[in-house]
Formats: C-alpha cells, sequence, structure tokens
C-alpha cells in the first residue's frame, strides 16, 4: 500500500478468527439469545422477569449486558419473536452483539434457534454481521479508542466448523463483509486524502491482491477516447480525473459478460452550481461510494469463484467551481457522440456516467448495472435505507432485487416512466442533464437510459443509503458500503439472458 492512506479495515478483517462451535473459554464475553417468549438460558442466570426489571423484553435489536464479578461478561441478546426468526435477523442479533461487547476482542455467541436458516447460512450470516458491525474507521486517530475484534465464535444449534458447508459459508462471508468494508473505508476518507489518482493507485493495488486486471486512464487517454463527460466536470478541478477499468475473467468458461459502472466524484461541490452551506455537504466527499462499491465486489469476484465475465468503470474526478470549471449553457460531447447542454453543473454524476456506459455498450457487455450516489431526490422518496432501482430489463432489475434479498440491502423498484423523457430535451443539444422539479430519480435515470441503447440495464440510486447517522443493523455510522455485497452476489448469480 502506498504511503498516506492505506485500507485500515482490510487487514483488521483479515485478521479476525471466526469459528463455530462451543465458546472457547478465553471468551471475554458470551452472548444468548432470549427471545419475547420461551425459556430463557439458564447460563444467564436470571429468569425472564428480572430481566424484564432491567427493561429488557428479549425485542430484536435489543441487548442487556450483565456484570459480573469474574469470568466473562454476559449478554442477553434480543431475538425477537421465535417464529420470525431467519437470516436477515440473526445478521442484525449477531450485530446487536458485536456492538454490545464492542469492549471485547475475543467475543462468543451463543445462538438456541435458528428459524428458517439452515446451519451454514446461520453461520455466514452471523459472521457477516459481527465483521460489519464491528467496523470503524480509525486511519486519522491518533488513538484510536475502538477495541479490535480479535476472534469471534458462534454456538449454532446443528453445525460446527468440521462440516465443510458451514466452513465455507463463513469464509464466503468474510469476502463478501470484506467488500464492504473496503468500500466504506474509501468512502470514509476525507476527499483529499482520496484523490481520483489516489483511487487508481488504490485500485491496481487490490487488483493484484486480489486477482483482477486495472488499467487507469488518465486525461490524456480519456482525451483520446472521447470522453467529453468526465473530461467536462473535471475542467474545475486541480486534480487530473481517472478512469479506472476493472477486469475479471472467470477460470472456466464464463456465463455471460456484465458491466458495472461506478459513479467517482470524489467530491462533490457542485462546480459552478454551488451547493449551499449544510451539514450534508460533509458527506459529499462519499460522492464516490457508487465506484467504492464497484471496486470493493471486485476484490470478492475471485475468491467468492464468481462464473461471469465482469468488467468495470469507475469515474472519478471532483465536481469544483473554479476559473476552468464547465458553465451553465456548455455543451459537451459524450463518448458515443451524443451532445449534452448543461443546464445545473451540480447534475455531475449522470455526465461523468455516460461515457462509461457508452463504453460499456461498446464492450458488447450483456448487461450494464451501474451504481451511483446520483439524486438528492432517491434520499427523500426512500431515505437511508432502501435504494431505488430503475432499469430497461426487468431481468435483470430482478437479478439486483434477489440478491438485495439476500444481502440485507433493501431495494425498492421506481419505474422508469418514459412520459417523462421530453423533459431532458434540448434547445441545442441532444440531451439536457436535468429534468423538472419532480421525479428527479427518474429523470436522472431517463438521462442514463439514452446511453444504454437498449443493452439490458440496471441503476441502482445510493445518494440516501450510502451513509447513515447512527449504527443500525449491519450499518455502520458513516459510510455503509451499500451495494459492494450486493454487486458481488448480483456477479455471481449472473447469466447470459
Ligand atoms: N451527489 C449529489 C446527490 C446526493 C445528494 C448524494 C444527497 C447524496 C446525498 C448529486 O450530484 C446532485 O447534486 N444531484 C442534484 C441533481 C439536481 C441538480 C438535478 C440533486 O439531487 O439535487
Ligand atoms: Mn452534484
Ligand atoms: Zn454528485
Amino acid at each position: 500500500m502506498s504511503s498516506s492512506a492505506p485500507l485500515p479495515a482490510l487487514t483488521i478483517l483479515d485478521a479476525v478468527a471466526l469459528t463455530v462451535g462451543a465458546a472457547p473459554s478465553d471468551a471475554q464475553a458470551l452472548g444468548f439469545t432470549v427471545f419475547t417468549t420461551g425459556d430463557v438460558p439458564a447460563e444467564l442466570g436470571l429468569d425472564r422477569a428480572a430481566l424484564e426489571r432491567a427493561g429488557f423484553t428479549g425485542k430484536a435489536g435489543s441487548s442487556l449486558v450483565l456484570p459480573q464479578a469474574e469470568g466473562p461478561e454476559l449478554v442477553a441478546v434480543g431475538a425477537g419473536e421465535e417464529g420470525e426468526l431467519d437470516a436477515a435477523a440473526l445478521r442484525d442479533l449477531a450485530a446487536t452483539f458485536a456492538r454490545a461487547a464492542a469492549r471485547h476482542a475475543r467475543i462468543a455467541l451463543i445462538v438456541s434457534a435458528l428459524g428458517s436458516a439452515d446451519a451454514a447460512t446461520a453461520a455466514g450470516v452471523l459472521s457477516e454481521g459481527t465483521l460489519l458491525a464491528r467496523y470503524t474507521y480509525t486511519a486519522l486517530k491518533t488513538e484510536p479508542k475502538a477495541i479490535a475484534l480479535e476472534a469471534a465464535t458462534f454456538s449454532v444449534p446443528g453445525a460446527a466448523d468440521a462440516d465443510a458447508a458451514v466452513a465455507a459459508a463463513v469464509g464466503a462471508a468474510r469476502v463478501c463483509a470484506r467488500t464492504a468494508v473496503i468500500a466504506r473505508d474509501l468512502a470514509n476518507t476525507p476527499p483529499s486524502h482520496l484523490t481520483a489518482t489516489k483511487m487508481g493507485e488504490i485500485a491496481v493495488e487490490l487488483g493484484e491482491r486480489f486477482g483482477f486486471g486495472v488499467e487507469v486512464f488518465d486525461k490524456a487517454a480519456l482525451t483520446e477516447l472521447g470522453c467529453g463527460g468526465l473530461l467536462g466536470v473535471n475542467q474545475g478541478s486541480a486534480e487530473e480525473p481517472r478512469m479506472i477499468k476493472l477486469t475479471y475473467q472467470p477460470e472456466g468458461t464464463s456465463t455471460g459478460h456484465l458491466g458495472l459502472v461506478g459513479k467517482g466524484i470524489m467530491y462533490d461541490s457542485g462546480g459552478i452550481s454551488l451547493k449551499p452551506s449544510d451539514p450534508m455537504h460533509l458527506l459529499m466527499k462519499m460522492d464516490m461510494g457508487g465506484a467504492a462499491a464497484v471496486l470493493g465486489a471486485f476484490t470478492g469476484l475471485r475468491e467468492a469463484g464468481a462464473a461471469a465475465s465482469v468488467t468495470g468503470w469507475l469515474m472519478c474526478t471532483d465536481n469544483m467551481p473554479s476559473g476552468t470549471a464547465y458553465k451553465l449553457g456548455d455543451v459537451l460531447t459524450a463518448r458515443d457522440g451524443t451532445t449534452v447542454e448543461v443546464k445545473n453543473t451540480d447534475a455531475e454524476g449522470r455526465i461523468v456516467m455516460m461515457d462509461a456506459i457508452a463504453l460499456a455498450v461498446e464492450e458488447g457487455v450483456d448487461a450494464i448495472i451501474d451504481i451511483a450516489t446520483l439524486t438528492g431526490a432517491a434520499l427523500m422518496a426512500l431515505g437511508q435505507l432502501t435504494a431505488p432501482v430503475l432499469g430497461n430489463d426487468q431481468r435483470v432489475v430482478d437479478l439486483t432485487l434477489a440478491a438485495s434479498a439476500v444481502t440485507g440491502e433493501p431495494l425498492w423498484q421506481l419505474p422508469l416512466e418514459r412520459k417523462y423523457r421530453p423533459q431532458l430535451d434540448s434547445d441545442v443539444a441532444d440531451l439536457a442533464n436535468i429534468g423538472g422539479r419532480y421525479a428527479g430519480a427518474t429523470t436522472a435515470a431517463l438521462f442514463l437510459d439514452h446511453f444504454t441503447r437498449k443493452t439490458p440495464w440496471a441503476h441502482l440510486d445510493i445518494a440516501g443509503t450510502m451513509a447513515v447517522d447512527a449504527d443500525e443493523s449491519w450499518r455502520s455510522k458513516g459510510a455503509t458500503g451499500f451495494g459492494a455485497r450486493l454487486l458481488l452476489e448480483t456477479a455471481l448469480t449472473f447469466t447470459k439472458a
């Protein structure tokens, strides 16, 4: 890793020992699941009435730490109603326990029932929830307060390390969680620490380590390619742009070719359409969350054994106002020749994405999935937990919806209402970069749709889900890494139609 901003979580994650079986004698915290009804585990040493006196009812998401004079700390972990337990609830429950035991490096969770999940699935989601919940961004703290997790053990009915399916599920969960923590580290990194140039360097290192190809296009190469969108947005910046092309080839014959496109605005000031002063703009260092999710997902493809070929395009630059910045009324020419009138320089994401989508079409991929922190409208419509998905092909949209159900990153499909398309008409160019006041997530998607030229496509708008204000389920405060696990899962299930 080169000097200033390595990816600290990467090393931490690799160091955590994950085991399935009896709690080890050196565990410093033991968690026991308690449902809202039924028996309380005897190990807790308290009955339901005593727990309820302390305000603990077994509700999902709740926990109660029971201090001990000696020996490991005991934690009652709310498991909710027994009939409602499933893989997602187990992931959440593991996250709740991992946070309740945050002062401890060696923890063990004893789960008394698995609900609808089988033992291997349970071992996987418990591992994933634990790793994701214990993530903190400490790279820039001189004295990090967070205690790094060293070992987590899960006691699960009917499961042991010796079981090949269980061990495989735990291994897969580590790979999957890693994609998200890499994306989180990148999104949490301050904007001047993570420039487009630096992003290219990190991609090269990750490619060498995790077995995918990386080609970095600088300003001269982008000019040669005619990427007028990425170059136009970059005009106001003192930093060079980078287009980072990622390539993954499976060992055997490929089941299809998937293209992934990520918005990589390293910092979005709005440009000449400068954003007003607002605490929300502190988050604009995360406007590369789409590119981070794609890069994170690529780190998992080889180890997870993806059978499809995958090519990624990360469109990286910041969006700055200056004497050289692109202006309102300017017309940019995309890689595919489409001319675009800039009516608002803050609608820059779609402008950098247009060149990448055009390149993916040229490459002849079987489908395109793009991911972008694209519109405030997505945040307004669905909030911080659910991301809109739109597309021109129901099969590809359904693949993302199915993956979303597996990874617990909620998506909700919005209609790609083509009746709104005339809002993007321009008097001087082929397209304008903004629509009207309403349905902002849809008009942004309609803009991207133009460049897909009917290649099957789905678009994930993660402007709302890129960050949370407080720990929630698998999300840790700050960048969530939303989309990284979902894209990995989608790539694993992808086949050519
Ligand atoms: N990066 C922003 C979108 C965003 C908003 C992400 C809030 C995360 C949280 C994007 O580039 C943007 O500025 N979009 C504008 C588009 C508008 C000018 C048409 C928006 O949504 O206001
Ligand atoms: Mn913007
Ligand atoms: Zn933006």
